[in-house]
């Protein structure tokens, strides 16, 4: 089991720090699974990860972007359909494979998915 909080940055007013969502999950699944599993409304996931709907997008925190498989240009290509404005380092979390030194990873979700 490793942790992953989720932070609904949006809700906060400017540069304040807003408490996350930390949730324990099974390695070996997609971020995104781990999320609506954890009931994180945020994440929508239409497409039920067949990476065709953008409504999985997160956004990284840095010290974890790099601990990451490189985007695909499939990936790239469909969060350029994401709602809220694409960030450095935007990505679908069905794309994204937990783990183990994942573990403690931190992502922003995005003010919305549609
Ligand atoms: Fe649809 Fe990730 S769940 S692209």
């Amino acid at each position: 089991m490793i942790n992953i909080t989720f932070y609904d940055t949006h809700n906060a007013n400017s540069g304040e720090r807003v408490a996350g969502t930390t949730v324990q999950v099974e390695t070996g699944q997609s971020l995104m699974t781990a999320a609506v599993n954890a009931g994180i409304d945020a994440i929508a996931a239409d497409c039920g990860g067949t990476l065709t709907c953008a409504t999985c997008h997160v956004i990284v925190r840095p010290a974890w972007a790099d601990k990451l498989p490189p985007i695909t240009e499939e990936e790239s290509n469909m969060l350029d359909f994401a709602a809220s404005p694409r960030q450095g380092n935007s990505r679908l979390s069905c794309q994204i494979e937990l783990s183990p030194e994942l573990n403690d990873m931190e992502v922003d979700l995005p003010l919305s998915q549609y």
